[in-house]
């Protein structure tokens, strides 16, 4: 479901407003309270400096994930307030170079200033949508996006860009709000359920997991795997914001309850 090109703009927009409200009240969207302890663990939140803005807006742990190593270059897509690139600057290390792109400048801003007070030398943020990375063919190791590519309104557009800018063999590792399974047998149209969601919270844009695999497989990964980490439960849909869900029938709302998890997504440019 890619809305066509003048509903596209209005999603950006509406996504830049909402982020950039966000990072200045921090409050997240697919989160919760001490979100960022849970995914990162207090050691490494401990090892940053007083001052650096912690807040998170992902939906698991694509850091974990990316099992990165020293000397790997790297980019975050959608790296909002800059923590995971942080972190994985600390991982790769003064060899390796971490990018982090983002389209809202507050979120840029907050992610520059934290990078400056940890003194990261080995990281930089682009501004760009990613849909159109801003980097050469074949140029990093590791991709990686915590709860973003829901709300890119290309999400084809966005792996095919992903795996040019990979070198073959390296590894895309995703955290993102999927679909578990199709939404086509509701009782109520695909539409309908998008309509009730919400879509700068992270829900609505979702993909359903069968077509997250096509799109992957589609730009050339392989070695795909997605792994549900969470189930929503209505409550939780809710509370970020859902608001429409109350009109839907009570059949639909109880087959939707679970049915959208946050999944670690991985795969590969092959070599
Ligand atoms: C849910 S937040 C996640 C931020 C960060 N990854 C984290 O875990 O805290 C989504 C971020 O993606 C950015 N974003 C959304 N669509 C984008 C696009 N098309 N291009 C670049 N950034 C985008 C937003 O500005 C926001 O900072």
């Amino acid at each position: 479901m890619t809305p066509n090109s003048s509903d596209a703009i209005a999603v950006k927009s509406a996504v830049q407003d909402h982020y950039g409200r966000a990072i200045m009240n921090s409050t997240g969207c697919c989160s919760g309270q001490s979100t960022e302890l849970l995914l990162y663990g207090a050691e490494a939140l401990a090892s940053l400096p007083e001052g650096v803005v912690t807040t998170s807006f992902g939906c698991g742990n694509a850091l974990a994930l990316a099992d990165l190593r020293a000397g790997e270059v790297v980019i975050d897509l959608g790296s909002g307030g800059g923590l995971e690139v942080i972190l994985a600057a600390q991982r790769v290390g003064p060899s390796g170079f971490v990018y982090g792109l983002d389209m809202t400048e507050a979120m840029l801003e907050t992610a520059r200033r934290n990078a400056e007070r940890v003194g990261a030398t080995n990281v930089s943020f682009l501004k760009g949508d990613i849909e159109a990375i801003p980097l050469p063919n074949q140029s990093v190791d590791v991709i990686m996006s915590n709860c973003v590519i829901n709300l890119v309104p290309d999400k084809a557009q966005v792996l095919h860009d992903a795996f040019r800018v990979l070198k073959p063999g390296g590894r895309l590792a995703v955290s993102d709000i999927v679909f578990d399974g199709d939404i086509t047998n509701f009782a109520v149209s695909e539409q309908a359920i998008r309509a009730a969601l919400s879509w700068s919270a992270c829900f609505a844009g979702a993909l359903t997991s069968n077509d997250y695999r096509l799109l992957l497989e589609d730009a050339g990964f392989e070695q795909i795997s997605l792994e549900v980490t969470r189930r929503y439960t209505l409550e939780d849909l809710r509370s970020e914001g859902s608001d429409m869900l109350q009109g839907l029938p009570d059949a639909v709302m109880h087959e939707l309850e679970g049915r959208v998890t946050s999944c670690a997504i991985s795969a590969r440019r092959p070599r």
